[in-house]
């Protein structure tokens, strides 16, 4: 299969640059000025920008035990649509991935239907860390994640002696989720007591991110090594992690850089809760100061559908989170075309600094790497819409949100999975190889 992209303009780090790509068999064999050859596919892209495919390093898409509110397939559907060739996966599903078998089963699940790349995170319990030291470097496994503090689903792990054994004992990414869970705890009167999601931030205050990120990295130090800290939300966290980037790698969402509290609770509801918190505008400030200064390294969309009906028991039994696999391209390259970053750093935040950290033969355009592409439109304008959302909760926090830019194809190992906001039903996935 031979795959000809022509006239586009291929972003980088390093700037634009006006080129024409050809891939076979699922690898870029040729980038230059003008190539000339038979193809079984070419795509005009003159005018359009040409990006290496966007990763999202961080989705829920609940297979097995929770699949009424997403599976493998629709989740990479989601993906595909939204401009997203590569996803990691989490593994707080029911039951928990927490082997090296259940994340296999995941994987073979996801390379039978997912249009998509796909790699999955192994959970740490405190108990199976030898399963954690196997998974390192397999195929489609692409680090340990870690929840500090109890959010959907059972897995849970602060203990400091249980952390060091684990964070002394692997080499690979570590994906942490920080919040701080004796404090949850203390403070649980305040969401048993609470009228509305308003009070989320309040239960799920500053000091539980802060206080368990700055332990967090502590230990790290002590340990020797880095950890991943995910999602963050705080101006603490990100000022303190700025000091720290010896000791961690950083992710923020798009949710944390454009909800704030109150308003988003006032608008949404439930529907904006979600862990760790939408915060007010001083933290939304530092993060993006964060993206700007080189402290954030990824920006992953923490897609975490729950249905309607869920969101509906109202506050607290809503569970938290929200849809954003489908989003998280539009939104950022929204960002990018109007100048809040440039398109440079999109291209850093969701394909080079991925591929970098994770060690991915992906995120950037020149021969030999995959080929996984999003082709854009940079001229039309777009909006988000419950209606278009594949995900099986069908709604989106941006309904109605008109973002700048268009994503025209998804291509990935060089098929066209997605094309002018429709599924072509090939499918192009292929479980994510990590160097050693
Ligand atoms: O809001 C959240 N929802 N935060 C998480 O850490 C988990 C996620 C989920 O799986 O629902």
């Amino acid at each position: 299969m031979k795959l000809l992209i022509k006239n586009a303009t291929i972003y980088s780090s390093q700037g634009p640059a006006k080129k024409d790509v050809l891939s076979e068999n699922g690898k870029i064999t040729e980038v230059s000025d003008s190539i000339s050859t038979e193809a079984d596919q070419v795509i005009d892209g003159e005018g359009k920008y040409l990006f290496p495919g966007f990763i999202d390093t961080q989705v829920h898409f609940r297979e097995p035990g929770l699949t009424h509110k997403e599976d493998l397939l629709t989740g990479s559907q989601a993906a595909a649509l939204g401009g997203v060739t590569t996803f990691f996966e989490m593994p707080n599903t029911n039951p928990s991935t927490t082997t090296v078998e259940a994340v296999q089963q995941k994987i073979e699940s996801a390379a039978s239907k997912c249009p998509t790349n796909f790699a999955f995170y192994i959970g740490a319990t405190g108990e199976n860390l030898e399963e954690l030291q196997k998974s390192q470097g397999l195929e489609g496994i692409c680090g340990i994640k870690i929840f500090l503090g109890s959010s959907t689903g059972d897995l849970l792990l602060y203990e400091s002696d249980k952390l060091l054994d684990i964070f002394k004992n692997t080499e690979c990414i570590i994906a942490c989720h920080s919040e701080n869970e004796i404090m949850l705890r203390e403070r649980i009167d305040i969401k048993k007591n609470a009228k509305s999601a308003h009070e989320h931030p309040v239960w799920r205050d500053e000091q539980t991110a802060f206080t368990s990120t700055q332990r967090l990295i502590g230990l790290a130090k002590e340990a020797g090594r880095k950890v991943h800290v995910l999602h963050v939300t705080t101006q603490e966290e990100i000022e303190f992690l700025k000091e720290n980037k010896d000791h961690c790698t950083v992710e923020v969402t798009p949710q944390h850089l454009t909800l704030t509290a109150p308003d988003c609770y006032d608008r949404l509801g439930t529907y904006a809760q979600m862990n760790p918190p939408i915060r007010e505008g001083r933290h939304r400030e530092a993060l993006w100061k964060g993206v700007l200064d080189g402290t954030v390294d990824l920006i992953g969309s923490d897609h975490a559908p729950h249905t309607r009906e869920e969101k509906d028991q109202g506050y607290p039994m809503s569970p938290s989170g929200m849809p954003g696999v489908q989003t998280i391209v539009p939104l950022m390259l929204g960002y990018a075309l109007e100048g809040k970053i440039t398109l440079e750093d999109l291209t850093k935040f969701l394909c080079e600094n991925p591929a970098k950290m994770y060690g991915m033969n992906k995120g950037f355009i020149e021969a030999g790497r995959d080929a996984d592409f999003t082709l854009v439109d940079p001229n039309s304008d777009f909006e988000i819409r419950d209606e278009d959302q594949a995900s099986k909760v069908g709604w989106t926090p941006f309904n109605g949100q008109k973002v700048k830019g268009l994503i025209c194809s998804t291509i990935v190992n060089g098929v066209v999975v997605a094309e002018n906001g429709k599924l072509t039903g090939e499918r192009g996935g292929r479980p994510v190889v990590f160097k050693k």
